[in-house]
């Protein structure tokens, strides 16, 4: 055999990155209005990679190990092979009871195994033939019946135990729950009745007993005296057209472990019709004889242990020697097999994943668990959230952190113990990336918050994961070669697929609790694999969730709530998210519920400058409600308002927006985007200046400007407080740090420097500046529904030069909900990509740079003192001080 021990590593490398792809810039609306934004809200820079190894193992023959044929010498020396058996010790072969005499009368006296092609020398390195020295027939077996049908044969010393030749393992549960099963023997093939050369299996189905019977009577059969009796399987050829296995030999089912699988005998071939004939085959059941099959061999000399087939420690005994499950398999060659260990259906991980938190009840847990989809919102299952009587209170989460719950919305329409509109939102006190909590656990650093995301469209088809959790050693791969116990519980990563309505497949005993079947709330999902049992339990609460179709975001399809062995055999059910999405907008998007009662969406595709259709019929484009007047007046009035994509965003009469020019931008700001262009820019794109006051002392520099024209730089109210700057420096390489005059200060009318509202200013130089290639103008934001999602934060730096950080924008919702005052339309939100305290001095700027290298200018950020201890930092929003620019340049 050392010549297949050869192990083959091949390294993957995979890497993906979120950067937008070529062109394409990333866009955040100022407004939510849908759950399909995860990306944007929880936008992370950056790349990642890991590294799979690939490994080739025998392949020839292992299919077969278990599988024996049971011979008689002949007077001649030659042998007649006329049943077979299975190996389930290295020294005890499973038969039936009516192989144990042919019709000679004769006992059969040596088992052969590891052979494929029994009657050629082919392959026969790999045969092991054995001496039986001892025969057991089941004591109620009579050979005038077919019951108890069952026997063991001792052999003369253990076989060599390879890959080839390995004991089976046994099905012990009485409830077969397979829908297709597996004969093997080298059976008559047709009506020839000649030999086959090779190794065959089929596929069966197991049938009813009632419905067998119909075939199988005392009448037709003289042996079934009382009929099929319980410790008696149907199975009948899916195909209808092949013979069953050998009789004596196996009816399995091959169950899944360590990426492995293990032979589980369930039957031993009994008696059938003839071939060709679509009449089933009767198998004897071997649960009902597993203790008599256990004590049997530990009265004849075998040390077993009263649970040697306990599926858990049978499968891992012999774990090393047997196949590896088809998924992982690449290539198969006559002597190996290629396998890709990322292709496996279950892996085991360290840990859940930090979006799944543990549901608490002051201290105690049960087995429910929620997917945490905001920094202050978990869903979860309606059934998890009261647990002896009291509503859940806590989650824990990333181990050991707790947090409480400050509110919980159980689906109005839940019904306790029944299995629809299962769904509840629990809201938490604080944040989990509070740093209070996190900084206790995990330092300074804080961790970086991956939350799940919802998929709101219909379910897709293919592969997905749920969360499990099993014993480690009958989940582990690589290391597990030795089959050692290690009964620690570990989370699993099962990948499953999605089943149809039509195809999913439910175990019986939770049929109660789905009184009107499946809707299209339910998520069916599964594997027609099985396991071997009780190695793999869903994690209920948890999600039915996929994490490769956006990298970096788990996307949520469903809570699991229902299913065994993970969905492998038959399947599990999930509630969907899709379903209950606007049940959860109601909850989740402030005020959803009252704009609709109010507000009319006329078309939520159509942004600004789109011609939209009012419901009187009259022309109408989208505008910025500022600039439509007459809608306005309206909605002062009766309340009563006609939006498109946004709530921004109006569905204007077009004769109001020719009355009202002010959406018109002022020449000199809409041609800057084609000025700069035309400069030429190398250096990169710096239009900035340090705003400078004369003191006693010295210039003093306080914070930035940005040039808009060759005369105007713009600013933040709260910088310029009303004192005349002296001048401004231009900043970068020090031939371009010369300094100009200011000749004038405007400061907005409406800036209020309690809460920061329309804290912007505008600063007039009295010389006019030259644009050159490495002096030129930053253009203003005029979009005033939409800003770019990654954008570029300018602050000075210690060194009085200028730094840049890169910033992802946020919704003015998000921000406000740890927000001390009311942030109003005209200011944006910003934060770092990365976690952690970004509160900047004011004045600084946010910055878009485009790919043809114009840089915009799309927000300036306010007071400082007001973001202390938050994760954001809020500015002045530029598009909607375009008018106002262009009115005072
Ligand atoms: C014994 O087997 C050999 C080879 O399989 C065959 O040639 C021979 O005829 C057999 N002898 C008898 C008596 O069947
Ligand atoms: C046969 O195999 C069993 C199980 O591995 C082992 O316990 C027993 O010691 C072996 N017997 C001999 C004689 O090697
Ligand atoms: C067959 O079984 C039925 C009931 O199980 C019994 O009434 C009948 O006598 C049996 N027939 C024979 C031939 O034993
Ligand atoms: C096998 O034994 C383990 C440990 O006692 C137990 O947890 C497990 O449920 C058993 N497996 C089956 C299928 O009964
Ligand atoms: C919480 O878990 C972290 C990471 O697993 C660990 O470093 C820390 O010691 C734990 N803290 C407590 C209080 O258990
Ligand atoms: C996070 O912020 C704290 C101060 O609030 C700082 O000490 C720490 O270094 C920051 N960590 C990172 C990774 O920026
Ligand atoms: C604003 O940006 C959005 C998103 O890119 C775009 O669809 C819309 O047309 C833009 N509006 C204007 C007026 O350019
Ligand atoms: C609101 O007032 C406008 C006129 O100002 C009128 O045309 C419209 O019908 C009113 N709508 C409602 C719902 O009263
Ligand atoms: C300034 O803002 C604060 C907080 O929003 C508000 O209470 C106050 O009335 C505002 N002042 C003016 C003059 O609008």
């Amino acid at each position: 055999m050392t010549q297949y021990c050869m192990v083959f590593i091949l390294i993957l490398f995979y890497s993906n990155s979120t950067r937008s792809q070529g062109d394409e810039v990333l866009m955040l609306p100022n407004v939510r209005t849908t759950f399909d934004d995860c990306h944007l809200r929880f936008h992370k820079l950056g790349t990642f990679g890991f590294v799979r190894p690939v490994f080739g193992q025998p392949a020839r023959l292992k299919e077969f190990a278990h599988m024996g044929a049971i011979g008689w010498t002949q007077p001649n020396g030659n042998i007649s092979w006329k049943c077979g058996g299975t190996l389930i010790w290295p020294n005890f072969v499973l038969t039936a009871a009516h192989c144990v005499i042919d019709s000679q009368n004769q006992a059969p006296d040596v088992v052969r195994f590891g052979d494929l092609n029994i009657e050629t020398t082919e392959g026969d390195e790999y045969a092991q033939q054995l001496k039986i020295i001892d025969i057991f027939r089941h004591p109620q077996h009579r050979f005038i019946s077919h019951y108890h049908d069952i026997a063991l044969l001792k052999l003369e010393q253990n076989v060599t135990l390879t890959d080839v030749v390995s004991p089976a393992c046994l099905w012990t549960d009485e409830e077969v729950r397979f829908k297709i099963l597996e004969a093997t023997g080298w059976g008559k093939t047709g009506y020839a009745e000649n030999q086959t050369p090779i190794l065959l299996k089929v596929a069966l189905k197991p049938i009813e007993n009632d419905e067998c019977s119909k075939v199988y009577t005392n009448e037709t059969d003289r042996k079934l005296r009382l009929g099929l009796q319980e410790h008696q399987i149907c199975a009948v050829d899916k195909k209808m057209d092949t013979c069953e296995g050998d009789s004596g030999g196996p009816l399995q089912i091959k169950l899944m472990h360590n990426a492995k699988v293990t032979p589980f005998v369930v039957g031993i071939t009994s008696f059938g019709t003839a071939c060709g004939v679509s009449n089933p085959g009767v198998y004897t059941k071997i649960a009902p004889y597993h203790h008599w099959m256990v004590k049997t061999m530990q009265n004849n000399g075998a040390m077993v242990p009263d649970d040697v087939y306990n599926a858990t420690f049978c499968a891992l005994r012999f774990e090393s020697l047997r196949e590896y499950e088809d998924a992982i398999i690449i290539s198969r060659s006559p002597h190996f097999v290629w396998v890709d260990m990322n292709r496996r259906h279950i892996s085991l991980v360290d840990e859940l994943p930090s979006y799944i938190v543990r549901l608490a009840w002051n201290g105690e847990t049960n087995n429910c668990y929620g997917v945490i989809i905001d920094e202050d919102t978990v869903i979860t299952l309606a059934q998890c959230v009261v647990h002896n009587r009291e509503n859940v209170s806590h989650i824990h989460y990333l181990n050991n952190i707790t947090m409480k719950v400050s509110r919980i919305h159980v689906h109005p329409k839940y019904e306790q113990g029944i299995s629809y509109n299962n769904i509840a939102i629990l809201r938490l006190q604080h944040f989990v990336t509070a740093y209070d909590f996190v900084n206790q656990y995990y330092g300074t650093d804080g961790y970086n918050f991956d939350p799940a995301c919802l998929w709101q469209d219909e379910t897709p088809s293919g592969k997905v994961h749920v969360h499990g959790s099993g014993r480690r050693d009958i989940n582990r791969i690589f290391d597990s070669s030795d089959g050692s116990i290690d009964p620690s519980i570990s989370i699993l990563s099962p990948q499953v697929r999605f089943q149809n309505t039509s195809s999913c497949i439910i175990p019986k005993r939770y049929l109660p609790l789905l009184r009107n079947g499946l809707t299209n709330e339910h998520i069916c999902t599964g594997q027609n694999l099985f396991l071997v049992p009780k190695s793999c339990d869903l994690v209920i609460g948890a999600a039915v969730y996929e994490d490769e179709y956006r990298p970096l975001y788990p996307m949520v399809y469903g809570l699991n709530f229902l299913g065994r062995d993970c969905g492998f055999g038959e399947h599990s059910i999930a509630i969907g998210m899709a379903h209950h999405a606007e049940w959860m907008k109601t909850i989740l998007f402030s005020n959803y519920k009252e704009s609709h009662d109010t507000v009319h969406f006329i078309d939520t595709d159509h942004q600004e400058g789109d011609s939209c259709h009012r419901h009187d019929g009259r022309a109408a484009r989208c505008v910025p409600v500022s600039s439509c007047s007459s809608e306005w007046k309206q909605f002062m009035s009766n309340g009563t308002i006609e939006l498109c994509a946004t709530s921004s965003l109006v569905c204007c009469p077009s004769n109001d927006i020719a009355e009202t020019q002010q959406n018109v931008i002022h020449p000199l700001l809409a041609g800057c985007p084609t000025l700069v262009k035309n400069l030429n820019i190398s250096s990169p794109a710096r239009s900035l200046v340090f705003i400078g006051w004369l003191t006693s002392e010295a210039m003093e520099f306080r914070c930035l400007g940005t040039i808009i024209t060759k005369k105007i730089i713009l600013t933040t109210a709260s910088c310029v407080e009303d004192e005349i700057p002296t001048v401004v420096q231009i900043s970068g390489k020090s031939e371009t740090q010369k300094m100009y005059e200011v000749d004038a200060l405007l400061v907005h009318y409406a800036f209020n420097a309690t809460d920061d509202t329309n804290d912007i200013a505008m600063i007039r130089l009295r010389d006019t500046l030259v644009w050159s290639s490495v002096l030129f103008p930053s253009c203003l934001w005029t979009n005033t529904t939409h800003v770019p999602l990654v954008l570029s934060m300018i602050s000075p730096d210690d060194t009085e030069d200028i730094g840049h950080t890169e910033m992802v924008a946020m919704y003015n919702s998000d921000c406000q909900r740890t927000h001390m005052y009311d942030i109003q339309d005209s200011q944006l939100c910003a934060r770092k990509p990365f976690k952690n305290f970004t509160c900047n001095a004011m004045g600084d700027q946010l910055l878009f740079n485009s790919s043809s290298r114009v840089s915009y200018i799309i927000g300036l950020s306010t007071d400082f003192d007001k973001c202390k201890d938050s994760y954001y930092t809020v500015f002045t929003r530029i598009s909607s001080f375009v008018h106002w620019i262009g009115m005072n340049i």
